[in-house]
């Protein structure tokens, strides 16, 4: 009985590797770059050039989020942080690499509500552009 709790207790944490192995697999396989950890693919260096002046670059490689929540963090670095503009093409770049390789894990999503039960939206057509 006792033997049976062990091998149980083993086999729990080795699944949840298992799982973690399986996140963001398309960028698994890329290096990391020692000075920064970032993964060395596409356009990564563009991202150390621009991205590691007034803060760790751990600060971005925890983050997560997709093309819209990592151009939000970017506006408001822009906005409070004294981050400089970019031009588009430098923009979009940026932004693709970090939505590619700093993806929100699937682990963490949730299907989204069906838009039959969502409460009316009280802000629509109020917000300003
Ligand atoms: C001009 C300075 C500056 C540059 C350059 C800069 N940031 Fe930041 N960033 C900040 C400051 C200041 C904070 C807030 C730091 C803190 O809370 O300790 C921050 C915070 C962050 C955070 C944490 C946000 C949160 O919600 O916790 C992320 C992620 C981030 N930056 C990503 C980036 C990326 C990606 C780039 C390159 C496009 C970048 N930063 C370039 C100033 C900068």
């Amino acid at each position: 009985m006792k033997r049976r709790l062990q091998s149980i207790l083993l086999v729990l944490p080795l699944a949840a590797l298992a799982e973690l192995g399986d996140a963001n697999t398309n960028t698994d396989t890329a290096e990391l770059d020692p000075l920064t950890g970032f993964k060395m693919t596409g356009d990564w260096k563009l991202v150390r050039g621009n991205c590691i002046g007034c803060h760790s670059a751990q600060l971005v490689t925890r983050q997560r989020g997709d093309a819209e929540q990592w151009l939000a963090m970017i506006r408001w670095m822009q906005e409070e942080q004294g981050l400089w503009q970019f031009d588009p093409d430098t923009e979009q770049r940026i932004v693709a690499y970090l939505a590619e390789n700093y993806a929100p894990e699937a682990r963490h999503r949730r299907a989204p509500v069906a838009a039959e039960l969502m409460p009316p939206n009280p802000y629509a057509g109020k917000v300003p552009d």
